[in-house]
């Protein structure tokens, strides 16, 4: 049997962090700047040894099918989550590698061979992030439509994947949306009954799925405030089904030594030079197909749009940026994603500066 390392989803930091989307063009922004980032592969895999070197806990892909126009045609380039992991499997040794998966597009079959391959190729680090999708572009591309009840689709994929990892075939499976006969695969994971699972969501339907499916919920929240009611509100969700479910979020990340530099740059990247076409094209297709925000989000914060689709904006100096973890650790979150304009640019002054602030606020070990 190879050797399992641990995976650091279940490491001992009371507050963890992930880096999201580097595998597509602007990460999460919507950003005309020059220095926006490419995704050129080699920065990629760059950007993911200086995570791994850093102890950041997990890497997290963005599932993209296709750009939302504007002048960038932001998202346009993106690469495929599952081979995304399994070339970053050989290149780090220690953090978590999740793949994004669109549980309506892609089958439970080949993504349960693709996630085994990558935790033995990882020695245990796989992740599964679980989306059922909103950008109906992509599903008219694949030549499907979006289910009445995603979430119903969503667990019935989970059931045969996760079935196939457990050990469970050759079973058979009757559902609305999958069926087949005598469903097996292996090898299977070495993380056991299956690899650490995450799903995207943030509608109550999407909640319960979650507590369902995932070792953790990966969520938005508008103020720090609300964001402790809606982890009260998941948490229960996970205990009416004899469950218990980590909550991690989302932040864009301008982190400078001055705040006033910080302030400035976010103003620059998100509102002077924000791709206005790519905002108003993404902010009407989420609120058309998705549940993903409070629906004031929408109205009141269009610069968090372009900053960084509708998620929460951590501007400022290293002090400034972990003072606001350490409430989101407060009100319960279990850490957050990182994304910035220039992942290779940007990265190194958070692994210098805020991690250490980090570890002597109680967040992480040294
Ligand atoms: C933090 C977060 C990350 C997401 N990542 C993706 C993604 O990579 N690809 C995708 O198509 N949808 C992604 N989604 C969208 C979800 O899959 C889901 O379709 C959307 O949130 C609507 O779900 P809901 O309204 O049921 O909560 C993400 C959503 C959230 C909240």
């Amino acid at each position: 049997m190879p050797t399992v390392k641990p995976n650091p989803l279940f490491g001992p930091n009371r507050f963890k962090l992930g880096v999201f989307s580097a595998n597509a063009d602007g990460g999460i922004a919507l950003t005309r700047v020059p220095e926006r980032w490419r995704a050129d592969w080699d920065d990629i895999a760059a950007v993911a040894r200086m995570a791994d070197r850093a102890g950041i806990e997990f890497i997290l892909p963005l599932a993209r099918w296709k750009g939302f126009g504007g002048e960038t045609d932001a998202r346009g380039t993106s690469f495929e989550t599952l081979t995304h992991g399994a070339a970053l499997a050989g290149l780090t040794e220690r953090i978590a590698i999740f793949s994004t998966v669109h549980a309506p597009l892609v089958h439970p079959i080949f993504a349960a061979k693709a996630i085994a391959t990558i935790d033995h190729a990882s020695h245990g680090r796989a992740g599964l992030n679980i989306v059922c999708g909103w950008h109906q572009a992509e599903f008219d591309m694949f030549g499907v439509g979006q289910a009445d009840d995603r979430y119903a689709q969503g667990y019935e994929w989970y059931q045969v994947f996760a079935g196939i990892l457990a050990g469970e075939g050759p079973f058979d499976f009757e559902g609305t949306y999958f069926q087949g006969k005598d469903i097996v695969g292996a090898p299977v994971s070495l993380q056991r009954p299956r690899p650490v699972t995450m799903s995207a969501a943030f509608s109550s339907a999407g909640r319960d799925f979650a507590a369902k499916t995932s070792d953790f919920l990966f969520t938005t929240f508008a103020e720090i405030d609300s964001g402790a009611r809606h982890i009260a509100d998941i948490k229960a969700r996970a205990a009416a089904v004899g469950r218990d479910l980590g909550v991690f979020t989302t932040c864009h990340v301008v982190c400078r030594d001055s705040q006033a530099e910080a302030e400035d740059y976010y103003d620059r990247y998100a509102t002077r030079e924000a791709d206005a076409g790519a905002v108003d094209y993404h902010m009407a297709m989420k609120q058309a197909f998705a549940g993903s925000h409070d629906p004031h989000v929408f109205d009141q914060y269009r610069k968090r749009f372009a900053g960084g689709v509708g998620t929460y904006p951590l501007i400022g100096t290293p002090e400034r940026i972990v003072e606001e973890m350490v409430k989101m650790a407060g009100i319960g979150f279990a850490g957050t994603t990182l994304s910035v304009v220039n992942f290779k640019d940007e990265l190194p002054l958070i692994v210098d500066r805020v991690l250490p602030l980090m570890v002597e606020a109680g967040l992480r070990q040294a």
